[in-house]
């Protein structure tokens, strides 16, 4: 396994068959570990399996949530080894972004509510850091988690309007054995709240049973808040492809939110059929 630092070496690396890339934020956990495994899959026995790890600065809304981000690249090293991947791409900050740069990619529509609502410019940061690493990597594929679905949304629509030549491979959430979404920021959780936290998944799974929106969304605002530590950022319901939101059941949605827990935010959301 090769682990690079800065462009140019990603530049020097001869050509292999057809690259994936996983880009992350490190502090890789078991969903992680599962997009890595399907991009040796879709790599093939010749392919190349590329992990990006860089905790991108312009992403992020909340100064204090950027440092508090956990960092644990000798363990992530080990991992990426375990697990075949053959090139660990993870710049620092500086090789990243020069100091006077002036251009970032925006997406309008998709980006607009949800997390976009609360957290100012962060599909900024990410679309303008995954490009780059598309245009760094020249990667043929690359591999996302369903769990930032709106992420993965923007993400496919930054590939469709600006003709990126990359296909996006979505991946299913991983989770703990009590429900809880994996996630880099659940080990800064404290005791109670973890405990508590699986809350969140049940809430929204047993309201997605509802049949009409008001009531769904009472459901799983009552289950969510009837937790003394749980605050909700936002909950609600949209329309699985235009990520508005949504008037009634007649077409695919997900039923969305974001709780915080003390200062540690988490999202969730489980997707609704049409009826
Ligand atoms: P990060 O939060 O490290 O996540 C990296 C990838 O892992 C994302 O595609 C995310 O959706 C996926 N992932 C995280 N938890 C998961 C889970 N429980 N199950 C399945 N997939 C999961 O998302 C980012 O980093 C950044 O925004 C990034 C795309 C790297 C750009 O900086």
């Amino acid at each position: 396994m090769q682990v690079l630092t800065t462009r140019d070496e990603l530049r020097a690396l001869p050509l292999c068959g057809r690259r994936v890339l996983v880009p992350t934020m490190g502090a890789l956990h078991d969903g992680h570990l599962a997009l890595m495994r399907a991009g040796r899959e879709a790599a093939g026995p010749d392919g190349c399996v590329m992990v990006s790890i860089f905790v991108n600065p312009i992403q992020f809304d909340r100064p204090g949530d950027l440092a508090a981000y956990p960092r644990t690249l000798d363990n992530d090293l080990a991992n990426c080894r375990e697990l075949g991947v053959d090139v660990v791409f993870a710049p620092d900050v500086g090789s990243m972004y020069f100091p006077d740069r002036s251009i970032t990619v925006t997406e309008t529509l998709l980006s607009a509510g949800l997390c976009g609502a609360t957290r100012p410019g962060h599909f900024d940061g990410v679309c303008t850091v995954v490009l780059k690493l598309f245009l760094l990597t020249s990667c043929d594929a690359a591999i996302f988690g369903e769990k930032d679905f709106q992420q993965l949304a923007v993400i496919r629509r930054m590939v469709r309007d600006l003709d990126v030549p990359v296909e996006i491979i979505g991946h299913p959430t991983i989770r703990e054995a009590d429900g809880l979404a994996m996630s880099s920021r659940n080990v800064r959780l404290a005791p109670e709240h973890r405990a508590d936290a699986p809350r969140i998944h049940r809430a929204l799974v047993s309201a997605a049973a509802l049949d009409t929106p008001s009531a769904i969304l009472a459901a799983a605002r009552a289950d969510i808040e009837a937790s003394p530590f749980a605050r909700i950022d936002y909950l609600e319901l949209v329309d699985a492809e235009t990520l508005q939101t949504a008037a009634d059941l007649t077409r695919p949605n997900i039923l969305a939110t974001a709780v915080f827990y003390g200062d540690v935010r988490l999202i969730d959301h489980v997707d609704l059929p049409s009826n």
